[in-house]
């Protein structure tokens, strides 16, 4: 190429990347977004297909024709009740659209989430808008199964300060949009170094609480910081969206000012200084060709790869031994954090500073067990619930097994309880650990895919966040273990005083197991005493049959933790607490409620609609400790057998 030649090359170069740069900064370039991110279908089909299939029909109507009526409307639900198949229906576009682009994401929604056919639910999320549909109300579900982060391939240069960058603005957008009103925003910050610019965006069902909204972007901020330093990620829940670019992706006048509903006062920003002041051709082009490099490779291609396998379980990171073994010290004595059921658990250091929680599993080097090792794994890792540890990956390579979890500062319940920390928990945060360990747990039997049991809940495997949320630990692991021995084997044994008495003597096993360990630690919980100690002070009594006495003579302000204020609770509250985890004590398995109706009667207010608890397990007119499973049917349903899921994985 000659030099004059290499010169209109620029030139043009130069003025198409500006046109579509200023194009894109202005939003004139219309976009409705339609690159899928996941879809779901049901797996149960409604049963009369033309009754369900005339009312949804009429819901996407009114759908639409909500998102026409005038501007400003990105959010609606819809629903026809009337007949036998009822149908719900939601849609909500990101607010950044133009409504004729929300209406073009949701025409095409409406399209792609007709191939669920007869599925009595389905969900469709695009960048731009989702659309979700079930045969019965699910506006407050915030977390859906396989919620999870969608990543770009591409690596930002400058990855740890466009990684800064980017977590700094998330966390802006996850503390400030649960407080905008409308549940959105878009936000932007300069990267350190180098001089770019991250953008995001953060969305919530307007159907949700306050207090949902931010639950679940927090959970979104997670499943996002993996695609990290990917150039680009989103993160897809049931009641909130969040997504990072290096590409602005949205208008600068679509811009929210976050800053007031930061809190921490003047978080002194740097204001953005795009274009204008750099001057020179050079510089320009540079501009210019990074525009023109963005723009190529912008949309849905790059997305293909991810987009199918969506919604399938992902494998686990695998870790290096050695990165492990340095992580930790060579597993020092310093750096154990405690000797769980399982093996013990040694904090560790990454090499990109992120703290984890590092288990060497010890479960016994029958073949059986390392062969299930993968799957398991592969399995757990696919988890991702607020209340729910989150394994990051594993090593099996060397001679141990090691597991890789998020790591917990804040270390376990017990320790609150019972331990060093005694006392400082207050009522409001005992409760809130209450009904978030009875969410992680109902999300394992009946949301996950696969129903996963615990068969070792108590305090010690519930960690606290930094916020005194809980998060349950060793989900999954009990299946590692011979299924002939796990309910006789020693480190069961020493949790005795939280096992269901049918599978404590008989070995059988249901996702009530957990409902009756969980029982025993809402008692824990709200007595601060450890149901394992086998005479509370000098009553000589069980902590169970203690409960069960004083709620029958109405005594029940005996129970509470005397570390408690009591100007922080009422006696309703309390009596309701206790009438739940009697429920949850029943000797008959098949009474204890599940752990969906658990989250349900914790959060109703005033007194509980129930049927009376009967007689917990173990408590006996002679006061000996007895399994009573005589009326106890254990349902049969096998842990390995997926059921009750919403959805299917497309
Ligand atoms: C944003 O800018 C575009 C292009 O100038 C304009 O059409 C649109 O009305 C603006 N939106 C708002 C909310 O100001
Ligand atoms: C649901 O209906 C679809 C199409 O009508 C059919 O292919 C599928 O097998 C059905 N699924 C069940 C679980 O009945
Ligand atoms: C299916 O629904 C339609 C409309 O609601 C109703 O007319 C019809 O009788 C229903 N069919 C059956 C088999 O229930
Ligand atoms: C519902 O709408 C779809 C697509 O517009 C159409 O194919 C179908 O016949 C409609 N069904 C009913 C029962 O109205
Ligand atoms: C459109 O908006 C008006 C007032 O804002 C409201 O009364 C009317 O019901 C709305 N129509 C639909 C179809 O939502
Ligand atoms: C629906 O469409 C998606 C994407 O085009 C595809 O992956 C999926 O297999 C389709 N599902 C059915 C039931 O046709
Ligand atoms: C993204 O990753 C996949 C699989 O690793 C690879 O085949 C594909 O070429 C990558 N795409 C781009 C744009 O880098």
């Amino acid at each position: 190429m000659n030099a004059p030649h290499r010169k209109i090359m620029h030139m043009v170069l130069i003025i198409t990347a500006t046109w579509y740069w200023w194009c894109l900064r202005v939003g004139v370039v219309a976009d409705p977004e339609i690159n899928l991110l996941n879809q779901g279908c049901s797996t149960y089909n409604v049963s009369n297909v033309s009754g369900f299939y005339t009312n949804l029909n009429a819901t996407f109507s009114e759908l639409r024709a909500q998102l026409n009526n005038g501007s400003n409307k990105y959010f609606a639900t819809a629903q026809q009740v009337s007949g036998s198949s009822r149908a719900y229906a939601m849609v909500q576009c990101r607010n950044y659209l133009s409504t004729a682009d929300c209406i073009a994401c949701f025409t095409a929604a409406e399209s792609q989430i007709r191939n669920c056919s007869a599925a009595n639910g389905a969900r469709v999320i695009y960048d731009g808008c989702f659309l979700r549909y079930e045969s019965a109300i699910f506006y407050d579900k915030i977390i859906m199964p396989g919620s999870e982060g969608i990543c770009e391939n591409q690596t930002a240069s400058q990855a740890t300060y466009f990684t800064t960058a980017v977590e700094a603005l998330l966390l802006d957008l996850q503390v400030a949009t649960p407080k905008i009103n409308g549940f959105f925003a878009a936000s932007r910050k300069e990267i350190a170094v180098g001089g770019g610019t991250v953008y995001g965006v953060a969305q919530c069902v307007e159907t949700a609480s306050e207090t949902d909204c931010l639950d679940c972007l927090k959970l979104a901020y997670t499943n996002a910081q993996i695609c990290l330093p990917r150039k680009d990620g989103r993160a897809v829940d049931a009641g909130c969206f969040l997504r990072y670019s290096d590409t602005a992706f949205f208008a600068d006048n679509q811009t929210t000012n976050i800053s007031p509903f930061l809190g921490n006062g003047n978080s002194s920003k740097k204001k953005a200084i795009i274009g204008g002041v750099v001057g020179g051709v050079g510089a320009l082009l540079i501009i210019a060709l990074l525009v023109w490099f963005s723009l190529s490779r912008r949309p849905k291609a790059a997305f293909r790869g991810d987009i199918l396998g969506a919604t399938e379980l992902r494998g686990p990171v695998n870790y290096k031994l050695k990165d492990l073994k340095s992580a930790t010290k060579n597993f020092s004595e310093k750096n154990k954090l405690g000797e769980g059921g399982f093996g013990d658990v040694y904090k560790g250091t990454l090499k990109n500073g992120k703290i984890v929680a590092v288990k060497k599993l010890d479960i016994g080097k029958s073949s059986r067990a390392k062969a299930d090792f993968e799957s398991e794994v592969k399995l757990i890792s696919n988890v991702h619930h607020r209340n729910l540890i989150r394994l990051l990956g594993c090593c099996s390579k060397g001679p141990e097994q090691l597991l890789v979890y998020e790591y917990m500062a804040n270390s376990s319940l017990d320790k609150f309880l019972f331990g060093e920390r005694r006392g400082s928990l207050n009522w409001k945060q005992r409760n809130e650990i209450i009904l978030g360990t009875a969410r992680g747990l109902a999300y394992l039997h009946e949301e996950f895919h696969v129903c996963i049991i615990h068969r070792d809940i108590k305090t010690s495997n519930i960690l606290l966040d930094d916020d005194f949320q809980p998060k349950i630990a060793d989900f999954g692991l009990a299946r590692l273990l011979p299924e002939d021995q796990s309910h006789l084997s020693t480190r069961f044994a020493g949790t005795l005083g939280y096992t269901a008495p049918e599978y404590a003597i008989h070995g059988q096993l249901s996702e009530k197991v957990d409902t009756y360990s969980f029982g025993v630690v809402v008692l824990e919980i709200l007595c601060g005493r450890k149901s394992s100690e086998l005479k509370i002070q000098d009553e000589g009594e069980y902590l169970l049959s203690r409960v069960w006495n004083l709620h029958e003579s109405g005594k029940h302000l005996d129970l509470v933790d005397d570390t408690l204020d009591p100007n922080d609770y009422t006696v309703e509250e309390v009596k309701k607490i206790i009438e739940i985890a009697l429920m949850c004590t029943q000797a008959s398995a098949i009474q204890r409620p599940s752990m969906s109706e658990i989250v349900v009667l914790l959060k109703s207010k005033g007194s509980t609609e129930h049927p009376p608890p009967a007689k917990p397990a173990y408590v006996d007119s002679d006061k000996k400790i007895r399994g009573d499973t005589s009326t106890s049917t254990a349902s049969s349903k096998s842990n390995a057998t997926a059921s009750f899921s919403q959805f299917s994985g497309r």
